[in-house]
């Protein structure tokens, strides 16, 4: 039996890509899962597929940039299966380009849904890790973080702006309640380029990810190793990402 079996696994961005990747391998492996994303008819067919297979899943809108639907997906996992363990905060947008082509909505788009999404999901999960004694946050921040390229400094930005505030956070937490994970993928086979509003940047994404990204199952993996720890081991990095990736 995998350490995950009998684990409430909430994921945000579940309607695709590697968020739907990690739901269905928690699921495989035991967990019970609480989808969010905005594409209702997506996580229900998820939810449905799982179903289906023996696993246990529900659907759960939510807008991460709205805190009160964060609250309604942790409530929903504690209310349907009686806690939640670990809160994959993945939900995502890649609003890339230059600097200098101001592009200061996708800037404040980006901040929205990569940070403050990430927050709430922070304030509605904690309150209930702290309450059962036990919970595990993990976040998909990415190796943009790491290797700063040109077009991605806002998005980077936003991605170091999560890795900071889960080190701290991590620093805050040492009484044994929390852990923390920060997954960082190098590039992965995703819908992720949909978000792109720059055509020419948003056909180089696409040709990257054509030619070497990894597959949203190996990142599923990496969450997976995280999450089957024993409660005393916290694994607070994972950088992930294909072999032949400058
Ligand atoms: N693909 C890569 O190369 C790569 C590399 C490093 C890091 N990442 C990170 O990995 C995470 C997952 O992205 P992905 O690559 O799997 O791309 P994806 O297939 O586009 O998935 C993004 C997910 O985020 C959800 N989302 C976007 N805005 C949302 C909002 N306001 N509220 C709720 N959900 C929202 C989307 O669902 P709805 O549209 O249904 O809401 C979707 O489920 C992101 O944080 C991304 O930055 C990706």
């Amino acid at each position: 039996m995998s350490p995950i079996t009998g684990k409430v696994v909430a994921i945000t961005g579940a309607s695709s890509g590697i968020g739907e990747a990690t739901a269905r391998l928690m699921a495989e492996r035991g967990a019970a899962v609480v989808l969010g994303a905005r594409r209702r008819d997506r996580l229900e067919e998820l939810a449905r597929d799982i179903n289906d297979h023996d696993g246990r899943a529900i659907a759960c809108a939510v807008d991460v940039t709205r805190r009160e639907d964060l609250e309604r997906l942790v409530d929903r996992a504690v209310t349907e299966f009686g806690r939640l363990d670990v809160l994959v905060g993945n939900a995502g947008i890649s609003k890339i380009g230059p600097v200098a082509d101001l592009d200061v909505d996708g800037w404040s788009a980006m901040i929205d849904v990569n940070v403050r999404g990430v927050l709430h999901g922070i304030a509605a999960a904690l309150p209930v890790f702290r309450r059962q004694g036990r919970g595990h946050l993990v976040t998909t921040v990415s190796t943009a973080g790491l290797k700063i390229t040109p077009t991605m400094a806002v998005y980077a930005g936003t991605k170091n702006a999560v890795r900071t505030i889960m080190e701290g956070l991590r620093q805050e937490s040492t009484d044994g309640v929390l852990r923390t994970t920060s997954i960082s993928p190098g590039y992965v086979s995703t819908e992720l380029a949909d978000s792109i509003d720059d055509p020419v940047v948003r056909r180089d994404i696409r040709k990257n990810m054509a030619e070497f990204a990894l597959p949203p199952g190996a990142v599923a993996r990496a969450v997976a190793f995280a999450v089957e720890q024993p409660d005393d081991v916290e694994i607070g990095d994972i950088t992930i990402r294909p072999t032949t990736q400058a």
